[in-house]
């Protein structure tokens, strides 16, 4: 219950100059060294690559609940056999088996993250994050092996500490046995999906807590930001005008509706949020590659590649080609998709990227 494996393929994985791999032999197994760590506000997806070169993705719910540490509780939760461990007198319900139980209590979850960033009004669920992410990411294949882990970029539109957050996973971990490096989320995105491109267009990633953009040119991120709007910010905006729990509004979302063609009231209201979003967020890309200085000569049209769970709802690619028709851009773009895996692009880019500086 609650963690998913993603099964993938190599397709996706070019790094800049080939990968080679690093393979290690312990007590006769092959390990596969070098993992990718998405740390999102939704989800913690972890990268690692089998024993034939191929890629694994684990994902669990960025959530847990906490339940007072009696008999009683103990034997309900061993009755509803769901797993949970215990925390300082507490048992905790971690990821997706959270979710499953909330919705049993008619209780909300507690999040770790807010808008992309380690949360100020949940600061002791820091042990909880470790324990999601040690399960996504399982022991390291060596000491110190090599684990890139997503950041978010600064947002154009809220004052918000990296630092603070990207020291705080470097630290966790190193603390779990790892040699850990902070990529960009949108870099991470160019770095799963652009191989074919040479690396060189734009990335953007639609997530529950922002939206990070990378301008990127043959591998190097050329231009990074965010804004810190996200899935949450469609389902808290579309739950106030419908007077719903935000809960609700995500339950809508996710159950297969199509922005294009949005049925009843609830529908309409996440239809218009989501076009809302996609459009800021283009005028956003628009303005920055305008006041760009730095930015370097394309001498062809680029590519835009969306990935993000944000980018998973039905109409999400017809609708941005749409809002793209509506903006002028001071480069030309040639054409814009969809991911490979949507969700799994950032761990993925974050993998490529920790085989690649194991060359
Ligand atoms: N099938 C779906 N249809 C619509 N939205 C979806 C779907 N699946 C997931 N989402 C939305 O995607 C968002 C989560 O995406 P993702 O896992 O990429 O975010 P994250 O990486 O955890 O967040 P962030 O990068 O902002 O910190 C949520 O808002 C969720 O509601
Ligand atoms: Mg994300």
């Amino acid at each position: 219950m609650g963690s998913a494996d993603h099964g993938s393929n190599e397709s996706g994985m070019r790094p800049a100059s080939g990968t080679t791999g690093v393979v290690e032999r312990s007590h006769g197994v092959a390990k596969m060294a070098g993992k990718g760590l998405d740390i999102g506000t939704a989800n913690i997806l972890a990268a690692v690559r089998d024993q034939k070169g191929g890629i694994v993705v684990r994902c669990e719910r960025n959530a847990f609940l906490d339940i007072q540490g009696d008999v009683h509780s103990r034997s309900m939760l061993t009755r509803l056999n769901v797993p949970y461990v215990v925390h300082e007198n507490s048992l905790i319900v971690l990821g997706g088996s959270a979710f499953e139980l909330a919705n049993v209590f008619g209780r909300p979850t507690r999040r770790p993250m807010k808008d992309g960033l380690i949360s100020s009004l949940e600061k002791e669920a820091l042990p909880m994050m470790q324990m999601i992410i040690k399960k996504v990411l399982g022991e390291p294949a060596q000491p110190n092996e090599p684990c890139f882990f997503s950041v978010p970029a600064e947002s154009v539109d809220k004052e918000n500490n990296i630092v603070y957050h990207q020291g705080l996973f470097a630290g966790m971990l190193q603390k779990l046995g790892y040699n850990p490096t902070p990529m960009n989320e949108g870099h991470a995105v160019t770095f799963a999906e652009l191989a074919a491109e040479d690396f060189t267009g734009i990335g953007i990633s639609f997530g529950g807590g922002m939206v990070n953009v990378c301008v990127a040119y043959k591998t190097i991120p050329a231009l990074t930001f965010s804004v810190a709007r996200g899935g949450d910010w469609i389902d808290t905006n579309a739950a106030n005008v419908l007077g719903l729990p935000s809960s609700k509004v995500t339950y809508i979302k996710e159950s297969g509706m199509d922005i294009r063609s949005p049925k009843g009231r609830e529908q309409e209201a996440i239809a218009i949020y989501y076009r809302n979003l996609i459009s800021y967020t283009l005028q956003n890309i628009r303005n920055r590659l305008m006041m760009g200085r730095d930015l370097p000569n394309f001498s062809d049209p680029v590519e835009i590649v969306c990935a993000g769970g944000g980018s998973l709802i039905q109409g999400f690619i017809e609708v941005f080609r749409e809002e793209v028709q509506k903006i002028k851009f001071p480069i030309a773009i040639k054409g814009v998709r969809l991911g490979k895996e949507p969700l799994n692009s950032v761990s993925q880019g974050c993998l490529v990227a920790a085989v690649s500086s194991m060359e």
